[in-house]
């Protein structure tokens, strides 16, 4: 969702901003902002725009805005539609706060209605605007309630989720920033602070971070800064390092970070499996699982919660968890398990998957779990995040930053941990050192297996470009390439726009094949795996009706050739780590039909990384 950025320091604001907003575009594009507090004059000038970062560095070549406090949004927006008046930073009525936010107030309608009482006027429709009068209803330099006061007062009156910066030309080096439920971390430069959503935006200028927690608020100035809860019960700052190093942000030889992110894949697995996997001794070593392994060799029963793709990663570790570790396990959207009313007996352990780590619905999810007594497990990329810091331990992906919105390497890194979960639990509960170090010995190859795959990106391509004009796709698979299918259809219609759904092979015959007509492109996932025969069947049931079969499988099956109009390779693994290999053709093909179709595959419409609202 939204990405924010503030300055405050020595330095020219706005090349700072701007340079900001470009990192954290990923996580919202559809309008941006800056505002900059001129300490010599005191005027508070805001520059918003439409459109991309791009659209409003033309605006302000012709318009430059100067001092070194300031602040930039990048929006995906929620309350109002995408207009300059509703694009961050918004001001209170008389133009005197100036703030950016990312997360949702959720009241606002009725605050809005109170201030309107008290005679403030609104613009945009924004709940952001109605904080921003909020904090200035209650700012009063001269009754003692300065500007870190009055933030803190208004959040008192708000429910929601928020990360903001807020800054008053009443108290004009002084940068105030909050966050409940929306990420934000500030840099620790010398003499200077980069706040911003995540590290992307702060580590060109330092690896030095404070952490807040929810309820926070942070009140820099060039000299220092003082950090108290909204009820103003000073807290101990906790500094982290930002694990990041530039080139894992900027695109260098590639033309799209999706296309960095898929080509990564191997180099990634080999950090995520990296002094983790004993062959020897047939061991799995994770450190941030160790102190409760007691707990979970006794777990009866597993839960794993998330939404989108690390669902789809999910439900492969509700194979893997069963079929290893001999654990009932059962995966669900974390959105739906939050509102259920779910039962959560003793010895249940609740693993919530994430890129990100902030996820609201999966977050939500984790709550409610740990309220109901389960031991929490984060599966989590960001190093830092809520969920990573909220659960009982964890362990984390260590792909990388991903920059794409469309979630590619981190599914990887998802799998491979949930695999190495699984056989963590499984060697302490029943399964002999031969059996793991035999699994743990093919684990091992998978990079390189992953490797021949996206050397066919030439034949991948060429695939997908038959079909381009075909507006409807089916993805079918069974066992642990059924959620493979589904993640294959979400990529396909994430950054393309074309309409896919995923399935088990089996359900087809259950109502979609009504669906099938002359030449429609049906994608199934038919690797030599148990079920092997049975997809060839349906597959037969396919063709049978005119659809067009493009197979994703083992390498020198010949069989499948003369079933399939078309078959892209991947080399022989194990059934249960395929997903790992099936997938990339289907990355891959969803790049292709984006790019052929002239999409911006980073940035696809309506999309944001990292979804914050509920
Ligand atoms: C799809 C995609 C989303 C995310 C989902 C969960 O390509 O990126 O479906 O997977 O929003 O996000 P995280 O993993 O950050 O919790």
């Amino acid at each position: 969702m939204c990405g924010i950025v503030a300055y405050i320091g020595n330095k020219p604001a706005q090349p700072l901003l701007i340079e900001g907003l470009k990192r954290l575009e990923y996580r919202g594009y559809d309008s941006a902002g800056i505002a900059i507090l001129d300490e010599t004059t005191g005027s508070l000038d805001v520059c918003k725009s439409v459109g991309r970062v791009a659209a409003l560095e033309d605006k302000l070549e012709e318009a430059p805005l100067t001092g070194s406090v300031g602040m930039g949004h990048t929006r995906w927006a929620t309350h109002g539609s995408v207009t300059d008046i509703n694009a961050h930073p918004h001001t209170d009525d008389t133009g005197t706060i100036c703030i950016i936010h990312n997360g949702i107030i959720e009241n606002y309608a009725s605050l809005r209605t109170l201030l309107e009482e008290k005679g403030h006027t609104f613009t945009s429709e924004t709940d952001t605007e109605v904080l921003a009068n909020l904090i200035a209803e209650l700012h009063d330099p001269d009754a003692d309630m300065d500007l870190e006061s009055a933030v803190q007062a208004a959040l008192r009156e708000v429910t929601g989720a928020y990360a903001i910066a807020v800054m008053s030309s009443h108290e004009p080096g002084v940068l105030v920033c909050a966050r409940k439920g929306s990420p934000l971390i500030v840099g620790v430069g010398s003499g200077e602070y980069i706040v911003a959503s995540d590290g992307s935006a702060i580590i060109a200028h330092t690896a030095q971070a404070i952490t807040l927690d929810d309820y926070s608020v942070i009140r820099l100035t060039r000299d220092g800064f003082r950090t108290a809860t909204i009820d103003n019960v000073a807290l101990t700052p906790k500094v982290m390092q930002l694990e990041l190093d530039l080139s894992q942000i900027e695109l260098g030889a590639y033309e799209h970070f999706m296309r960095k992110e898929i080509f990564e894949q191997p180099k990634v697995l080999r950090t995520c499996m990296k002094g983790r996997l004993d062959r020897h001794e047939g061991k799995i070593v994770l450190g941030g699982l160790m102190s409760f392994a007691k707990e979970l060799v006794k777990s009866k029963r597993v839960i794993l919660g998330a939404q989108g793709t690390a669902l789809h990663a999910a439900m492969i570790g509700e194979y893997l968890l069963e079929d290893l570790a001999k654990i009932p396990a059962e995966c669900e959207y974390a959105s739906e398990f939050r509102y259920r009313n779910p039962i959560i007996e003793e010895g249940t352990v609740f693993v919530s998957v994430s890129q990100s780590g902030e996820t609201i619905d999966t977050l939500s999810a984790l709550h409610e779990a740990k309220d109901r007594g389960a031991l929490t497990l984060g599966v989590v990329n960001v190093v830092g995040s809520t969920i990573s810091r909220e659960t009982d331990a964890g362990v984390y992906l260590r792909v990388g930053p991903e920059i794409g919105v469309a979630s590619t390497k981190a599914f990887i890194g998802q799998v491979c941990v949930l695999t190495m979960v699984s056989l963590f639990m499984a060697r302490r509960r029943l399964m002999s050192p031969e059996a793991s170090a035999r699994i743990i010995a093919e684990l091992e190859t998978v990079p390189d297996l992953m490797e021949q795959v996206l050397e066919q990106d030439e034949h991948i391509k060429e695939v997908t470009a038959k079909h381009i004009d075909r507006e409807n796709w089916l993805f079918l698979g069974r066992g642990y390439n059924y959620p493979t299918a589904l993640e294959g259809a979400l990529k396909l219609k994430e950054i393309s726009y074309i309409h896919a759904e995923g399935m088990p092979a089996a359900e087809m015959k259950h109502g979609p094949i009504a669906l099938i007509d002359e030449g429609m492109p049906v994608v199934f996932i038919a690797n030599k795996g148990p079920q092997y025969d049975k997809v060839l069947s349906n597959i037969s049931e396919v063709k049978s009706r005119g659809g067009h079969v493009i197979a994703v499988a083992t390498e020198g099956d010949t069989e499948i050739r003369s079933l399939a109009d078309d078959v892209l390779e991947v080399p022989e693994v194990s059934d249960m780590l395929s997903p790992m290999l099936t997938v990339v053709p289907l990355q891959l093909m969803a790049y292709h039909a984006a790019v052929l179709r002239g999409h911006d595959v980073d940035k696809p419409r309506n999309l944001a990384k990292s979804v914050t609202v509920e």
